[in-house]
């Protein structure tokens, strides 16, 4: 299977994986062939892209990090409100992790812009889980931190909706109600003494920054618990990876570069470091140009580097760049490949190095 982004889907392509609304309910089914009447649907809705089956992509498996079922209810409890059901999504997903073994972020986000709370808290937990297994987390330690995730905006739930779906960037005034979403979080949760501490301050947390920049504390990095400095980094990540009514989704390698650009002053080295060894940068079944003029898509990230997977050509020849022959190979960025203008790529960098501010109006959710 391989990744098409709606610009570039046709009638006829047969869709790899279900797509679902806001309510968990199936929008169109897998193995299902795209009509113009879908994929006009599926604009409106706001997804970006879609999985489609195909000759060319025949052996790529793309495997989501937990199943649908599992992604489906945390939603459903999220928009519930629902704390005890977040509590056994939580086990659940963590179990499903463990199960997997060893997990990689392949699996480009399938959501509509409706949903964008519900399914990124659900996605957050999905990326924190990820980390935590690469620290080694106990299993009671990787529940907790996934709790964390899934609860971490629930306080939006009582954020003025003229303000938490606005569609353009928020005014400064507007902005100040937004940044209270963590403490409110927080006092849905604080009284109950079924939740740890650690989960209770890294809801309250999630937006501080290592240089004492955040809210609401302002709190210096030395300062952040373990699952603060996890959460703020996932959440983050998962914010710029996805479509917003006012932003296109970062790729996974411009969200890396913006984390890695952010180390020290506002996110965790070590934390960052430990999420990059899961994402893979040109995640597999995704459409590349190489420097020489060829294209492929990526069948395998096997590799020692994330920056150089194991691509099939469109012409069928398979191609690794990990190979010593292969060292002069390289994968164009957008630019090189004449898809994105100079003065949108402008726009763009403009975009990446404002200030940050708060979700709603910006990339950080
Ligand atoms: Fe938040």
């Amino acid at each position: 299977m391989r990744y098409v982004s709606l610009k570039d889907a046709k009638p006829g392509m047969q869709l790899a994986y279900s797509l679902y609304d806001t309510y968990g309910r199936t929008l169109v089914g897998g193995n299902i062939r795209l009509t113009a009447g879908y994929i006009e649907k599926l604009e409106e809705y706001g997804f970006d892209g879609v999985y489609i089956v195909d000759a060319l992509s025949e052996g790529v498996e793309v495997e989501p990090v937990i199943s649908p079922e599992t992604r489906n209810s945390g939603m459903e409890c999220v928009r519930r409100c629902d704390i005890d059901g977040c509590r056994e999504i939580a086990k659940i997903m963590v179990s499903e992790l463990l199960q997997k073994g060893s997990v990689s972020l392949d699996l480009m986000d399938l959501r509509s812009y409706d949903d964008y709370t519900y399914a990124h808290s659900v996605n957050v937990a999905a990326i924190c889980g990820v980390i935590g297994m690469g620290m080694y987390l106990s299993e009671k330690a990787l529940t907790d931190l996934v709790l964390s995730a899934l609860l971490h905006d629930l306080g939006k739930i009582s954020i003025p909706a003229e303000i938490l779906k606005k569609p353009e960037r928020l005014t400064p005034e507007e902005y100040q109600v937004m940044k209270t979403h963590s403490t409110r979080s927080y006092e849905l949760i604080s009284e109950r003494w079924d939740i740890s501490a650690k989960v209770k301050t890294a809801v309250l947390s999630h937006h501080e920054n290592v240089d004492g920049s955040g809210y609401p504390r302002g709190l210096e990095g030395k300062k952040h618990t373990q699952f603060t400095r996890i959460l703020h980094v996932a959440d983050v990540y998962d914010a710029l990876t996805s479509k917003r009514p006012y932003k296109n989704p970062y790729s996974p390698r411009e969200a890396s570069e913006y984390l890695m650009g952010g180390c020290g002053t506002l996110f965790d080295k070590e934390t960052v470091e430990h999420l990059l060894t899961y994402v893979p940068l040109y995640p597999k079944g995704m459409k590349i140009k190489l420097n020489d003029g060829r294209s492929g898509i990526v069948y395998e990230n096997a590799g020692e580097h994330n920056l150089r997977p194991l691509i099939r050509l469109f012409s069928g020849d398979m191609l690794d760049l990990n190979y010593k022959e292969n060292l002069n190979v390289v994968i164009a960025p957008p630019e090189w490949q004449g898809e994105v203008s100079q003065e949108e790529l402008e726009r763009q960098r403009e975009q990446m190095i404002q200030p940050v501010s708060g979700m709603g109006g910006c990339v950080h959710g």
